[in-house]
């Protein structure tokens, strides 16, 4: 019985050192793109998200609160807009996938961190308490996510000056001009948290 309590213990003492996980998605359920619960326009301005890109040994992410899920070139797809000197954009860029996790309320100090401070500086993922979730195709997302949507990056372009067809915009926004990048991805999976 005592040599069953250590082997436990040490178990739970592994899990806790390293919290990554490449378990099943065991309390996730496969949704279709069209079954997508809630407003999205409350989702991207209220919840927020986190965009993340990159490879269980080297990823980012950070918080977001611009974005859009519609319907393109008969795709299902997800706009994300990320700016040029964000430490997730060198992600953004260099992978082909990226994933959009949306949280619960009680995760919104986990939000403030991963878009207040940079993955350059410190371990955010860390500071915020969040535990990354391998997805089958290798990309990152969150166990504490209610939804996640893995994407496949199918156009991407910066916004420009010349294109805006008013000048409100680019004057509140861009002072600097540091214009957002805008990825276009295709939904390739959606998972919803079981209640
Ligand atoms: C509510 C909220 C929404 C944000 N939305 C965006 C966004 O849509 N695009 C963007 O480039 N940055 C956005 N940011 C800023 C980044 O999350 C922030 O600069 C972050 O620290 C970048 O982290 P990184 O350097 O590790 O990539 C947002 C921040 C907050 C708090």
């Amino acid at each position: 019985m005592k040599k069953i309590l250590v082997c436990a213990a040490a178990l739970l003492f592994a899990a806790c050192q390293n919290k990554t996980t490449t378990e099943p998605m065991k309390i996730f359920t496969e949704i279709d793109s069209k079954e997508i619960p809630g407003n999205f326009v409350q989702a991207m301005s209220h919840d927020w998200m986190l965009i993340t890109a990159g490879t269980q040994e080297k990823f980012n992410t950070m918080t977001a609160s611009w974005g859009a899920l519609g319907h393109l070139w008969n795709k299902p797809v997800a706009f994300c807009f990320v700016r040029p000197q964000r430490y997730t954009f060198e992600f953004t860029e260099a992978q082909d996938c990226f994933t959009l996790c949306f949280f619960d309320e009680q995760y919104r100090e986990a939000l403030q961190i991963c878009g207040t401070l940079s993955g350059r500086d410190v371990n955010k993922v860390e500071k915020a308490g969040l535990t990354p979730r391998i997805l089958e195709s290798g990309n990152v997302a969150f166990e504490e996510a209610r939804l996640i949507i893995e994407c496949r990056k199918i156009y991407a372009d910066f916004f420009g000056l010349e294109k805006f067809t008013t000048y409100e915009i680019p004057s509140r926004i861009y002072p600097s001009s540091d214009f957002h990048k805008m990825y276009i991805g295709e939904i390739l999976h959606v998972w919803e948290k079981q209640p």
